[in-house]
């Protein structure tokens, strides 16, 4: 093998799903030390393709070369043995155990031919965190990290186990900012040390900043691949949506009417009796949005919790259209005017084994026109699915396809179509855009706006700075389960709301 051989080439590789082509003879190469960014609309087929190089899935057609040798890659424990390892967006890990306990699982004793030794694993980890810049805390069990650093688990854990080529698949979608500017310092050394990439990303940014090449795909091929240094991010964006995308929202000064939601001194303790939410206010007008800005554990689960109703809280009071709602049940909190785009999907916002047609209707199923004396009316449910997945441009083969099957991002449009459609006076929306295209970002925030437009009451819970800049009409930080600071989007920046989230007081007053 020379230099020029990549170290994995995959050749025309077909893959299809009942009622589609997720990867219509898609070709790549990956050489050795670089960083190749996979980018695509949400279904666009990345995950399907990168499934079928880790061994999960079998193409139909094409084939697969590593280092220049035709390889059928029928399992993972094949990719491994290949030197290929996979970082999920959802790990793998077991939680009770340790750092290393989890590293060394799986890799039984007899197929090594060693003796699973604790300490030597131990130091083997701390080689191999050494040379990658991967600190982490071996003894530590699961349970007790950040997210950041059960990433970081699993990259250890691919490199353990050999891997030269790591596939790793959106790893930014769940990290907060500093943890991702960590995670690309730990890329860079992964392939100066000799390692080669596939990153799936949607955060265009990221691409331009650490990736050597990018390939776009677009329902299932390849429309490109460009040299990073040679594109930008609005050629990127076109390429893959198939038409200009504006990143700034377009939207008029909010004219807000009356108060939709109040929520006055909201406590609660975790289980540890440690308080999260510590008598926090805000207030949330008939046509405008609220957004909450602040580094992820300072109380936003909790307080989406008490506004839905899947928590009690020990005190204060939630007011919605002048009505105590605090502690009562989600079915009354909806039935009361409130929607709810959850911040994790799978939990709260799908039944994943339920077809798509039967998680519109999750909330509605018994009320009339779907449910006719006791019985389920399948043609209205399906009506409705029907126009909702039309209206949202939700990809999906049809609407009896289960809800398991769709792309992230089109299981987070098909929420959204349906807790949009429901016409509350209330939308919490909760990392909405979180795993989404760049076009689907712009349409998600788009219906924000028109939402509000329409004399809704929104309330925005992001992750994302810009997002929060540039959809909100009024930004309230969050801060260990307070509100401590209120500022108009148009009069702050990145800096002053990174200084604010973490903690220190600059603008006065409450939300
Ligand atoms: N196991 C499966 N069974 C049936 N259809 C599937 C399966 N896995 C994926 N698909 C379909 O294949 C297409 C490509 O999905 P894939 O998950 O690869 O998209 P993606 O590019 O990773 O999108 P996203 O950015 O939203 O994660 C989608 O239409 C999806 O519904
Ligand atoms: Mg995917």
């Amino acid at each position: 093998m020379d230099a020029a051989t990549p170290v994995v080439e995959l050749k025309q590789i077909t893959k299809r799903f009942p009622g589609i082509v997720a990867n219509d003879s898609i070709s790549l190469k990956l050489h050795k030390g670089e960083i190749h960014a996979l980018l695509g609309e949400n279904g666009a087929g990345k995950s399907t393709l990168m499934n079928i190089v880790f061994g999960l899935y079998q193409p139909d057609e094409g084939s697969i070369e590593v280092n220049g040798t035709p390889v059928t890659i029928d399992s993972p424990n094949k990719a491994i043995e290949l030197g290929i390892g996979m970082v999920h967006q959802h790990f793998k890990l077991v939680q009770p155990f340790t750092v290393t306990e989890n590293i060394v699982l799986g890799m039984e004793p007899k197929k090594m031919g060693v003796h699973l030794d604790y300490k030597t694993s131990v130091a083997k980890i701390k080689k191999l965190s050494d040379q990658y810049g991967l600190k982490v805390n071996p003894n530590a069990k699961i349970q007790d990290i950040s997210v950041g650093m059960q990433q970081r688990v699993e990259i250890l854990k691919t490199l353990y186990r050999g891997a030269d080529i790591l596939i790793f698949d959106e790893p930014t979608a769940v990290l907060t900012p500093q943890e991702i500017s960590e995670l690309m310092g730990i890329m860079k050394r992964l392939v100066e040390e000799g390692k080669s990439i596939i990153l799936i990303t949607h955060k265009l940014k990221e691409i331009m900043q650490i990736s050597d090449t990018v390939t776009i795909i677009r329902r299932g091929k390849v429309i490109d691949t460009l040299k990073t240094e040679e594109t930008n991010p609005n050629e990127l964006a076109e390429k893959m949506v198939g038409r200009s995308v504006s990143f700034k929202v377009d939207k008029k000064p909010a004219t807000p009417k009356e108060t939709v939601l109040e929520v006055k001194g909201l406590t609660s303790k975790n289980k540890d009796g440690i308080a999260v939410l510590n008598s926090l206010n805000l207030k949330v007008r008939a046509g405008e949005i609220l957004g909450i800005a602040g580094v992820d554990g300072n109380g936003q689960s909790e307080l989406i919790e008490a506004l839905t109703g899947l928590s009690h809280v020990e005190n204060g009071i939630i007011e919605l259209n002048g009505k105590d709602i605090t502690n009562k049940s989600p079915r009354h909190i909806t039935e009361s005017g409130v929607s709810h785009i959850p911040e994790d999907r799978h939990k709260h916002g799908l039944v994943l084994d339920f077809s798509m047609s039967e998680n519109m209707v999750l909330e509605t199923y018994y009320q009339a026109p779907y449910n006719r004396g006791g019985f389920l009316n399948k043609s209205a449910i399906d009506k409705q699915a029907t126009r909702l997945i039309e209206q949202f441009d939700v990809r999906t083969p049809s609407i009896e396809t289960k809800a398991r099957s769709l792309s992230g991002g089109n299981q987070q449009k098909a929420i959204i179509a349906r807790e949009i459609d429901k016409n509350p006076d209330l939308l919490i929306a909760a990392q909405p855009t979180r795993g989404l295209d760049v076009g689907a970002i712009e349409f998600v925030q788009k219906q924000l706006v028109a939402q509000r437009d329409q004399g809704k009451a929104v309330l925005l819970i992001s992750f994302e700075l810009d997002e929060i800049i540039n959809v909100s009409d009024r930004i309230a930080v969050i801060y260990e389960g307070q509100i401590v600071g209120e500022v108009l989007p148009e009069e702050t920046n990145d800096q002053e709301l990174g200084l604010m989230m973490a903690g220190s007081k600059i603008a006065g007053g409450t939300a």
